[in-house]
């Protein structure tokens, strides 16, 4: 066997055996680097006789070609095998089953916010969220109330020490205040939910001092009463999982809103049960309203080309009824029993595909 030819058997067993990239990498530099084996060879090709130069020239170039093709080949080999080795190591099992039992309980609040909040978004609602530490502003008088207005008293409103400048910032007495900020940050079309937390002083088996609201709203130029009671009406069928509900909208007063109303849904007791949805006798579950002129105003919105209406729900009360818990206070007693009783299974997203509540 010639020199070269041995040259040739070596390198190609080398780099057969290869294990890794970086030692690949050290056999080309070895024999095709700028002082290979290979190359240091194709250098004596200038020292050579014309003759010997048009016999040996072929051979050598014949010699790197297939040494650098081997190399090549070998890298894609290595190449895909790590990226086969990868693909193994990182591979996530989706056949395996989660945890029978999980740990913990979601709480009723949570439970029923998400619901609402499935419901409203199946029809087009985004959600909107604000801080629950308010200013005057946002929290009443952008809202229409007037200066002396009984809600902004000590008697219901949480406020702070009086700042230097002598206004005082406050726990935001309902969710209606982001109403405001969307209002003044968003270009209608505006159709959002907020839920969130609100405070008032206040305290009884129906009164927390801190609560939880779902908010509405809509913005656009031509929403109307009718829409309200519709949106509002397909919501409670949905949220109460029955197919007809009797409800009813009775005048009421909100400053925010012109015309305002309540609206009830009627009920009925069988034996201990409530019955929702039918019956003789009226619940409360909600305030809403178109909203009034002087709030698109002071959210710099035209009131002769912009409308809309907006509501405003209490979520624990909501919680209450559906799924009948007596007590409000216990929503935060943090009892463990309580809620291993009253919570919602963890993996049970609420969702109006597979059902909201199982
Ligand atoms: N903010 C009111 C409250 O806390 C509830 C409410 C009533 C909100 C009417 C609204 C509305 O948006 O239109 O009592």
């Amino acid at each position: 066997m010639s020199e070269l030819q041995e040259l040739e058997t070596d390198l190609l067993a080398k780099i057969d055996s290869a294990e890794n990239e970086s030692a690949l990498e050290g056999l080309r530099v070895g024999a095709l680097g700028k002082k290979g084996v290979i190359s240091e060879r194709m250098k004596t090709l200038g020292k050579m006789s014309p003759e010997e130069r048009k016999e040996m020239g072929p051979v050598l170039n014949g010699l790197k070609t297939r040494i650098g093709d081997a190399i090549e080949t070998k890298k894609q080999t290595l190449e895909a095998a790590a990226l086969n080795a990868r693909l193994a190591s990182e591979k996530v099992d989706v056949t395996l089953p989660i945890r029978p039992e999980p740990k913990g309980k979601i709480h009723p609040v949570s439970q029923v916010t998400e619901e609402i909040v499935a419901i409203f978004s199946a029809m087009g609602f985004d959600v909107a969220e604000g801080p629950d530490i308010e200013d005057d502003f946002h929290n009443f008088t952008a809202l229409n109330f007037p200066a002396d207005h009984p809600a902004r008293e000590m008697h219901d409103t949480f406020f702070f020490e009086p700042r230097e400048d002598g206004t005082r910032q406050m726990l935001r007495t309902h969710t209606s205040p982001v109403q405001i900020r969307t209002m003044k940050s968003q270009k209608p079309p505006i159709r959002i939910v907020i839920p969130g937390r609100t405070y008032r002083c206040d305290s009884d088996q129906t009164h927390t001092p801190m609560f939880h609201q779902v908010e509405g709203l809509v913005i656009d130029k031509s929403a109307h009463m009718g829409h309200l009671k519709g949106t509002l009406e397909a919501f409670v069928k949905t949220f109460f999982e029955i197919e007809e509900v009797k409800t009813r909208f009775r005048p009421h007063f909100f400053p925010f809103t012109e015309p305002s109303a309540e609206m009830d849904i009627g009920y009925e007791h069988v034996g201990k049960e409530i019955r929702f949805g039918q019956g003789a006798d009226w619940m409360e579950i909600l305030g809403c309203g178109m909203v009034h002129p002087n709030v698109l105003v002071n959210c710099g919105l035209d009131p002769d080309e912009y409308q809309g209406f907006a509501w405003g729900m209490g979520v624990d009360r909501l919680a209450m009824l559906k799924y009948g818990i007596p007590d409000l206070r216990d929503f935060f007693a943090a009892d463990a029993r309580w809620l291993e009783h009253y919570g919602f299974d963890p993996v049970d997203q609420p969702n109006l595909a597979t059902g909201l509540s199982r």
